[in-house]
């Protein structure tokens, strides 16, 4: 896994000013530092329109890393580290100011390095910066890589997907774009397929003969927030749904595939969502639901009569042999009751109850959860027998937490696995363009919705409950309810004031 060893590399930041650069992208490269897991050689390059020198990024982002962690313990790894940041100043869309780049890059570097180009600015510029690297010769690759990371969103719907990776194939070979999603770089999203393919007893009744349903939840307790001017145009299904839901959904429903390897997982993934029944015009208010919290509007920045959805329930049905009758119910809303992101299989019932139970008592399906966060980790529910009785039963819950077997602070920021996987050249957690196509050709019927009685309605919930009532009744027709099988109140307390 270590990049360490492997040939020298510059990694330049595009939009380095940003948020995300100071908050994520600089602390987990400082962490792979730390971890021995860049090369030996390397450059870290921001570059921005700011007035700023190599002296004010350092400053900067040691300021993030000082709120990242304990400062002093790391003191001296930051003193070496910090030379080998650089600030380049410099605008994203002129043809000079790539020469300039093109020119200074080299000043850096001994010789022939290998390059990352990082594109953490806002996607109206994804496309000048691309033609602009390789127009300027900063995309050739002569005995070296040049490979870019594009942010999210990957265009906004598919016709601007489809546009965006015509324009990256332009200049680009597929093996050298990497498209992020940060939720692949979570490690329990990367369990999901070591608990499904590295264990014997899951794959067998993961299909349609002993799971009744799946629900997917990603919850969040915060608003829009200072987001809010970019969030009111895009809604949660752009947000969300297109991406790490998607993501979400295909792990847990892929077919295992032959080897870990970029293109062999990606295949699956993309057979999958190939499988999901497209919904027509006709059954959206049977497939989904919109939602708005109260209180929305009044943010800053968003329009007063907005009909942005924060929240949004959607029926997935995939049609082939494994999963022919299992709807998936996926959930994901703003200013929800609590921070979680959680995938539930809810089991069949026992065929033949043999036990005299009380009327109307049945017996509780099983219930496995993949806490995906806060909680990490997996609870299985079953019956027990309640002890001193004839043969009362109750749902009991056998659980794994990450923090138990591996350590508090075990789970490193999803940005560095995938950072750290750009630099080995391993593109098995990124999205390819074919995915990222398909996945905005199913999500655009649920976007731009026509008029009419059989398009849902926007529903307005509560801040701080779990949506609205209509994402109860999406389930409930089939007598199903949302469940939670993550976070006990047991775990949570013992969790308080971690220092993670
Ligand atoms: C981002 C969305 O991609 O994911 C945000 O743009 C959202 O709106 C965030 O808050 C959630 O990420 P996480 O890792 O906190 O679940």
């Amino acid at each position: 896994m270590p990049a360490q060893g492997s040939k020298p590399c510059t990694i330049v930041i595009f939009g380095a000013s940003g948020d995300l650069t100071s908050r994520k992208l600089l602390p987990a490269l400082f962490s792979l530092y730390l971890k021995d897991r860049l090369p030996e050689n390397f450059n870290i390059v921001g570059y921005t329109r700011r007035d700023w020198n190599d002296d004010v990024l350092r400053q900067i982002i040691q300021k993030s890393i000082e709120e990242h962690m304990d400062f002093d313990e790391v003191a001296d790894a930051w003193k070496r580290f910090a030379p080998h940041l650089h600030h380049i100043h410099g605008g994203l869309t002129g043809a000079e100011d790539y020469q300039h780049l093109h020119a200074a890059l080299p000043e850096l570097e001994e010789g022939a390095w290998n390059r990352l180009y990082y594109l953490a600015v806002p996607p109206r510029f994804f496309t000048d910066i691309v033609s602009g690297l390789a127009q300027s010769g900063m995309a050739d690759q002569n005995g070296v890589w040049r490979r870019i990371v594009i942010e999210k969103p990957f265009g906004s719907d598919l016709d601007s997907a489809r546009s965006l990776n015509q324009a990256l194939h332009t200049h680009l070979d597929e093996s050298q774009i990497y498209r992020i999603d940060h939720y692949l770089g979570k490690e329990t999203v990367q369990n999901v397929l070591v608990f499904r393919f590295a264990n014997t007893i899951f794959e067998p009744i993961w299909n349609r003969n002993y799971i009744e349903h799946i629900q997917i939840t990603v919850a969040e307790e915060v608003g829009v927030g200072h987001r809010a001017g970019y969030y009111d145009g895009v809604g949660v299904i752009k947000d969300m749904f297109q991406n790490h839901l998607m993501q979400l959904l295909t792990l847990v429903a892929m077919e295992p595939p032959a080897a870990f390897q970029a293109d062999a997982l990606r295949n699956e993934k993309v057979k999958v969502l190939n499988a999901i029944r497209q919904p027509s015009d006709m059954d959206l208010n049977d497939y989904l639901v919109r939602g708005q919290y109260r209180g929305y509007r009044d943010e800053e920045k968003v329009a007063p009569n907005s009909e942005t959805p924060t929240y949004a329930a959607i029926r997935f049905d995939i049609e082939n042999w494994r999963w022919q009758g299992v709807p998936f119910f996926l959930r994901s809303g703003k200013r929800l009751a609590a921070k979680t992101t959680e995938i539930i299989i809810h089991f069949k019932r026992p065929p033949h109850v043999m036990f005299p139970l009380p009327e109307g008592y049945k017996i509780s399906p099983n219930i496995l959860a993949l806490c995906i966060q806060p909680d990490e980790g997996i609870h299985l529910r079953f019956d027990a027998k309640v002890p001193d009785t004839a043969a009362e039963m109750r749902p009991v819950d056998m659980e794994f937490h990450y923090a138990d077997d591996f350590g508090e602070c075990a789970i490193p920021e999803a940005y560095e696995r995938l950072l750290l996987d750009a630099l080995i050249g391993d593109a098995s957690l990124f999205t390819r363009s074919d995915e990222i196509e398909r996945a905005w050709e199913l999500m655009d019927p649920f976007i731009d919705l026509p008029k009419g009685k059989n398009t849902p309605k926007l529903e307005f919930y509560e801040p701080g409950s779990w949506g609205p009532a209509a994402a109860d009744t999406l389930l409930g027709k089939d007598g199903r309810r949302w469940l939670r099988g993550c976070a006990d109140e047991k775990w949570q307390a013992s969790q308080t004031n971690s220092g993670c």
